[in-house]
């Protein structure tokens, strides 16, 4: 069903690779709402990914940039206003990876190269997006942002690595430059907090599905899915939350604010055996 909700907008959708991509069910959405888009992705998305079929099946120009590079930014902007014939009401930044994680380094061997790479496209590369929209006028007075993150900024998580501190520096990024954009523009900046996804980047981190198990076993609401992020990302684009900026919002079933749950507690209970080695030592963390 749909609502309308975005007739007449103009947006841009970072990061849809493949169908299970959040930013993928995002740009269904917004168009189904009314929205005209354009998407980007880097080149090498572009020839591993499926993004081609979703620019045709929305009628979307695809615009290819690396979202660290300022320049491929400029363009990705200057091309969107062009093709969609104005400055954008909506952004979704969907973007996020870890060299380091991707090589298996514990965040205790980090290699501080790989470091960088993992903030610039992770968190930087938000800041730079923001930062080339406002000089190029390219969010019109009462957009809305969004970048996608995780509870991982908050709390500790084992095996989320250095995209933790990826994901601390963007919820930062959303206050700071909200704050700016807000005064000047009306702008709103935001992020959604999302709860573990079967995605490629999703399926990066260590046991991935031993995770997603817990996050449903504690959520009083069970796991939110990609298509309701989406739902939620769609709302936050549309004018019903207009005076919302500068928050992280959770979309995770309430498993943030949980400590302990009968499911979880249920399951804990099966199996009290300290966690050991092959010589019978206790494996603590
Ligand atoms: N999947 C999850 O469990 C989960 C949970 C919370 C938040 N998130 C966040 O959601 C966002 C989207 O991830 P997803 O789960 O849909 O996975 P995904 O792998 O489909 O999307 C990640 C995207 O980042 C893009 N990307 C990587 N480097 C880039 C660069 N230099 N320039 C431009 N784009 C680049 C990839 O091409 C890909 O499209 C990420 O920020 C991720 O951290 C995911």
């Amino acid at each position: 069903m749909t609502h309308n909700l975005l007739q007449g907008k103009r947006g841009i959708i970072f990061g849809a690779l493949n169908e299970q991509s959040i930013a993928w069910k995002v740009a269904v959405k917004a168009v189904e709402e009314g929205a005209v888009i354009t998407l980007s992705n880097t080149p090498m998305a572009l020839r591993m990914g499926q993004l081609d079929e979703l620019g045709r099946q929305l009628n979307a120009p695809i615009i290819p940039a690396d979202a660290t590079s300022v320049d491929d930014l400029e363009r990705v902007f200057t091309e969107s206003m062009e093709k969609l014939g104005g400055p954008v009401d909506f952004l979704l930044h969907s973007i996020g990876m870890s060299p380091n994680v991707r090589k298996r380094r514990t965040y205790d061997n980090l290699d501080y190269g790989m470091l960088s790479k993992t903030l610039d496209i992770s968190a930087v590369s938000f800041h730079k997006m923001l930062q080339v929209a406002k000089r190029l006028g390219a969010i019109a007075d009462y957009g809305s942002v969004v970048a996608l993150t995780y509870v991982a900024a908050q709390r500790t998580f084992f095996g989320y690595n250095d995209m933790a501190d990826a994901k601390s520096l963007l919820e930062s990024i959303a206050r700071s430059f909200g704050y700016i954009y807000g005064r000047e523009h009306h702008v709103r900046i935001n992020t959604i907090s999302q709860s573990p996804t079967p995605t490629t980047a999703g399926n990066g981190i260590k046991e991935m599905e031993h995770l997603m198990d817990f996050a449903n076993k504690m959520s009083p609401l069970g796991n939110a899915t990609a298509d309701e992020c989406a739902d939620y990302c769609v709302v936050m684009f549309s004018d019903l939350t207009r005076k919302v900026t500068m928050q992280n919002l959770f979309h995770d079933g309430g498993f943030s604010s949980m400590g302990m749950s009968l499911r979880a507690m249920n399951q804990y209970s099966k199996d009290m055996k300290p966690y050991e080695d092959e010589n019978g030592n206790i494996i603590y963390g």
